[in-house]
C-alpha cells in the first residue's frame, strides 16, 4: 500500500472515530421528522442548495466543512428559513451570510431549509464530562434568574417548534460556532431572538460557562 493511501486511511479513521464515540440517540418518529422539514420541498432544495453554493460551506448533507460554520443537518427548517430572512433584513448580521442570503427567494429558502432539515441530525464529538455545564443546561440557576436551557431547547437538545417559535437544535452543533453565538448574544452583537430572550440568557453566563456549555452541547 502506498504512503498516500495509508495517510488517507489514517485521516479517515481520525475523522470517523469521534462520531462513533458519540452517544446513541433514540430513533425519531416520522411525525417529528415531518414537522422539522415543514412545507418546503427537500428534493428541490437539494438542487437549489448546490446551485446557491450553500453546500460549499455547510456541506453536501448539512455538515459544516470549516470552523465557524454551523451544521444545518437536522435543524428545524423554520429556524433555518428565519435566519435567512434575518440575514436578508439585517436583523442578524454576518458579512458572508448577508451576501449569501441576498437574492434567495422565500420559496427557495423554504426548499433549501427543508433539504437540510431532512438530513440525519448533526452529531458532534462527545467532550469531557462537565457536570457544571450539564447542571446549567438541565436546571439553570434560580439565584441568577437563569432559565434552564431545556425549557426551550428540550432535554435532548434537539429543539422544538412551539406557538410559532422555532427553538433551534443545539445537540451536535459545532463547538466553536456555539461558543461564538453565545458570546455574540452576551455582548448584543446578535439580537434576533424573540423578546431578546437569548441576550438575557447569555448575559447571565460567564465566558467560562459559555465555553463549557458549547463543549457540552456539541457532544450530546
Ligand atoms: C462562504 C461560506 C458560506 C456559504 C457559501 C454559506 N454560508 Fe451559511 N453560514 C456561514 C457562516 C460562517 C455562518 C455563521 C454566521 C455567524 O457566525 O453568525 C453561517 C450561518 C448560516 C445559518 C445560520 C445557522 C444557525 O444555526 O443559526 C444559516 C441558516 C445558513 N448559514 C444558511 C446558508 C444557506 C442557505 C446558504 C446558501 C444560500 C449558505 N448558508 C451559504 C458560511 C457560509
Ligand atoms: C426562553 C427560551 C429559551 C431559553 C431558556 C434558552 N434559549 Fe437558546 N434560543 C431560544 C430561541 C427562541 C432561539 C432562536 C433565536 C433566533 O430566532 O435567532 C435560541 C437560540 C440559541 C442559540 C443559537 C443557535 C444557533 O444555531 O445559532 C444558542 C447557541 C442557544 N440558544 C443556547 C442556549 C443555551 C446554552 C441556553 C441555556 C443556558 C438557552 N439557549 C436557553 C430560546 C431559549
Amino acid at each position: 500500500m502506498s504512503f498516500f493511501r495509508i495517510a488517507a486511511g489514517l485521516i479517515c479513521a481520525a475523522l470517523l472515530s469521534p462520531a462513533a464515540r458519540s452517544a446513541e440517540r433514540p430513533p425519531e418518529s416520522p411525525e417529528a421528522i415531518k414537522q422539522r422539514i415543514g412545507s418546503g420541498d427537500p428534493l428541490a432544495g437539494k438542487a437549489k442548495s448546490e446551485a446557491e453554493l450553500c453546500q460549499g460551506c455547510h456541506g453536501e448533507n448539512g455538515g459544516s466543512i470549516a470552523v465557524g460554520v454551523p451544521n444545518l443537518a437536522g435543524q428545524y427548517a423554520a429556524y433555518i428559513a428565519k435566519q435567512l430572512q434575518d440575514f436578508r433584513s439585517g436583523a442578524r448580521r454576518h458579512r458572508i451570510m448577508t451576501a449569501m442570503s441576498e437574492g434567495v427567494s422565500e420559496t427557495d429558502s423554504n426548499d433549501i431549509a427543508a433539504y437540510f432539515a431532512s438530513q440525519p441530525p448533526m452529531q458532534g464529538v462527545a467532550g469531557e464530562a462537565n457536570a457544571a455545564a450539564r447542571e446549567l443546561f438541565l436546571y439553570g440557576d434560580v439565584d441568577r434568574n437563569l432559565d434552564a436551557c431545556v425549557s426551550c431547547h428540550e432535554p435532548s437538545g434537539g429543539g422544538k417548534l412551539a406557538a410559532g417559535v422555532a427553538y433551534p437544535r443545539l445537540a451536535g452543533q459545532a463547538k466553536g460556532y456555539l461558543r461564538v453565538q453565545l458570546l455574540n448574544w452576551k455582548i448584543n452583537a446578535r439580537s434576533n431572538s424573540p423578546q431578546g430572550v437569548m441576550n438575557r440568557v447569555a448575559g447571565a453566563l460567564t465566558e467560562q460557562e459559555i465555553a463549557a456549555l458549547a463543549n457540552y452541547l456539541s457532544g450530546i
